[in-house]
């Protein structure tokens, strides 16, 4: 008979990004928390006694009896599971995804440690589905596989450009300002970041410019500068670019309402991935639990034309559309062209 629910593994679960897949897969229609782990020093505890819970909503009651573990291969093969999401550090997924992928699992991962190998693909399915065709270079069906998501500053840049690729980027801009939530749990000192900016984000700049080359294949000149600001949620930023084709306002706005993404079958992912709103005060960091799904939806604003170059605003929600939110859509369009079992 078939089994209503599928189980999965959060490995990282209780770091922030590990914290909206167990609230996440809590409630999910089809994917089950079966297996969750932290570090070793973990091992057999309740969630609810262990994990600091960051997230504006309470933890959800079924998930406080779930015990934490260590990850492993036999634990997974033993439990059961076959796709595992990953929100482990890129030191840690390093070794551990590799062999993962060649015990036989389905691996959909937030850490960076493989995202700019040849056949892994940075995938976000409203930009780039057919990426996930990548997973058969790595050797599935025979084999295992990873499918990464992109580092989350990059990945509402991506969804926010993407429909606007065919006007021809010829030149970007961007400044971030970074929630502290991206940098992790217990992350940056509160002696650091309160009522301060922090102007450089290790690795953050160079990871934005080999994302959007790999993932919207630009051909771009990219300059960025990326902030840390003391907000818990969403990373805003702003935009310029140049583009090849005489594009005014107007045909930008109906690039975004007209970029649409419709599947029953991945639930995670809105119909509408872009929202756009014309009142200057729009977008905020607080905002980034808005929309429907909450957080999945890229937010812009401020949209105008100076000079021959397009500027405009966008807020994504790191730790959701930025991480376990898009891992989850990415697994949904997975089951949905591929199956399992
Ligand atoms: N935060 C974001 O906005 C964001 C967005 C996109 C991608 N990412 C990526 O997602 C991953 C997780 O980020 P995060 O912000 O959630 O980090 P985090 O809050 O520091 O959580 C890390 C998790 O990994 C576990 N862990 C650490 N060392 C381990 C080890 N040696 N063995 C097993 N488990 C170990 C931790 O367990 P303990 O709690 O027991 O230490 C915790 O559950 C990172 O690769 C990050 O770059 C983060």
């Amino acid at each position: 008979m078939k089994k209503e629910k599928i189980n999965t593994a959060v490995l990282g679960a209780s770091g922030v990004v590990g914290q909206v897949f167990v609230q996440m897969l809590t409630n999910h229609k089809r994917f089950e928390p079966t297996v969750i782990t932290g570090s070793d020093s973990r091992e057999g505890k309740y969630y609810g006694d262990e994990v600091q819970w960051v997230l504006p909503d309470p933890l959800p009651e079924p998930a406080r009896k779930l015990k934490l573990e260590t990850p492993g291969i036999d634990l997974l093969k033993k439990r059961n599971v076959k796709i595992v999401f990953s929100a482990l550090p890129a030191n840690v997924a390093k070794t551990l995804e590799p062999q993962l992928r060649e015990n036989g699992f389905y691996v959909f991962s937030n850490a960076g440690a493989l995202r700019y190998d040849d056949n892994v693909p940075i995938l976000i399915p409203e930009v780039n589905p057919g990426d996930l065709g990548w997973i058969t270079k790595q050797g599935y069906p025979g084999n295992g596989f990873v499918v990464t998501n992109a580092n989350c500053t990059a990945t509402g840049l991506v969804t926010a450009l993407a429909p606007l690729k065919k006007f021809g980027i010829k030149e970007l801009f961007v400044s971030t300002y970074q929630s502290i939530s991206g940098a992790g749990y217990p992350g940056l000192s509160s002696l650091d970041i309160m009522g301060n900016t922090i102007p450089y984000i290790h690795g953050e700049e160079e990871k934005m410019k080999t994302e959007l080359r790999k993932i919207l294949e630009l051909d771009a000149a990219i300059y960025t500068h990326c902030v840390r600001v003391p907000v818990l949620f969403g990373h805003l930023e702003t935009v310029w670019m140049t583009l090849e084709s005489p594009v005014e306002t107007p045909d930008i706005l109906d690039a975004w309402q007209t970029f649409e993404f419709e599947n029953a079958n991945i639930p995670s992912m809105p119909r509408y991935p872009v929202v756009y709103d014309d009142n200057p005060q729009f977008p905020q960091s607080k905002m980034s639990f808005w929309g429907s799904p909450p957080g999945m939806q890229v937010f812009t604003g401020r949209l105008r034309k100076e000079n021959q170059k397009i500027g405009f605003s966008l807020l994504v929600n790191n730790l959701v559309k930025g991480a376990a939110g898009g891992s989850i859509a990415n697994a949904e369009l997975f089951i949905n062209e591929y199956g399992i079992y």
